[in-house]
C-alpha cells in the first residue's frame, strides 16, 4: 500500500501544487496525496486540492479559541482518520508543540525558503526570510526541506538547493527564483524519498 501522504497548507498552494503536479509526472510513485489540511479558510490551496480532487479539511486554532490542545487534537484526529503515515508542511505558518511532533518523528517533513541555519527560526517565513537574505548581501540562499521538531526549523536536515541572490532583486524577486529553482523541486523529491523508505519499512515488517 502506497504511503498515505497529507499536506498542511496556510496560502497559496504553490509546493502542494508542487506535489500534485509531481504525483501527475509520476515522481511520487511510493506516495498518495490522501488530505490537504488549511489553518485557514478559503485559501487558494484549498482550491488547488479540490481540482486535484484530493480530500480537504480546514483546522484553525483561532476557531478554536486560539487553544492549541484543541487545535492539535483536531488535527491529530483528521489525520488518524484519514490512517496519514507521513505530514508535508507546505506554507504552513501554524506552531506545532513537541508533543505533536515526537508523536509523528521523523514523519513531519518542512520546506523552508533558505539555507538552515541561515535565515530560520521563530517568526522567519515568507517574504521576511527573503528581506533578511537581501539585508544581509548574501550572493547565495536557497532552500531546505527537514524534519519537524519543536524546535522551529530545527529538525535534521535533508535536503538543500543553493540559489543566486542577483543584483537588483527584491524580496518578491528573490522568493520567486527560490521557489521556482529550489522549493518545487525539492519538496517533490523528499516527499518521494521518504514515501519510499516508509514503504519499505512496512514491507519489511510484513516479511
Ligand atoms: C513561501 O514563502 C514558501 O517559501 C514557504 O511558504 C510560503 C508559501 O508557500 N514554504 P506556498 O505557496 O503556500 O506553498
Amino acid at each position: 500500500m502506497l504511503t498515505r501522504i497529507a499536506v498542511l497548507v496556510s496560502g497559496g498552494g504553490t509546493n502542494l501544487q508542487a506535489l500534485i503536479d509531481a504525483r501527475a509526472r509520476g515522481d511520487l510513485p511510493h506516495g498518495e496525496l490522501v488530505l490537504v489540511v488549511s489553518s485557514k479558510e478559503g485559501v487558494y490551496a484549498l482550491e488547488r486540492a479540490e481540482k486535484a480532487g484530493i480530500p480537504t479539511a480546514v483546522v484553525s486554532r483561532k476557531a478554536l479559541g486560539g487553544d492549541q490542545e484543541a487545535f492539535e487534537s483536531a488535527l491529530t484526529a483528521l489525520l488518524e482518520e484519514y490512517g496519514v503515515e507521513l505530514i508535508i508542511l507546505a506554507g504552513f505558518l501554524s506552531i506545532l508543540s513537541g508533543a505533536f511532533t515526537r508523536r509523528y518523528e521523523n514523519r513531519i517533513l518542512n520546506i523552508h525558503p533558505a539555507l538552515i541555519p541561515s535565515f530560520c527560526g521563530k517568526g522567519m517565513y515568507g517574504l521576511k526570510v527573503h528581506e533578511a537574505a537581501l539585508a544581509c548581501g548574501v550572493k547565495v540562499t536557497g532552500a531546505t526541506v527537514h524534519y519537524v521538531n519543536e524546535v522551529p526549523d530545527g529538525g535534521q536536515i535533508l535536503l538543500q538547493k543553493a540559489v543566486e541572490v542577483l543584483p537588483g532583486d527584491t524580496p518578491e524577486t528573490l522568493q520567486r527564483r527560490v521557489m521556482e529553482q529550489a522549493e518545487w523541486l525539492l519538496l517533490p523529491r523528499a516527499a518521494e524519498q521518504e514515501a519510499r523508505r516508509i514503504f519499505e519499512e512496512k514491507e519489511h515488517h510484513h516479511d
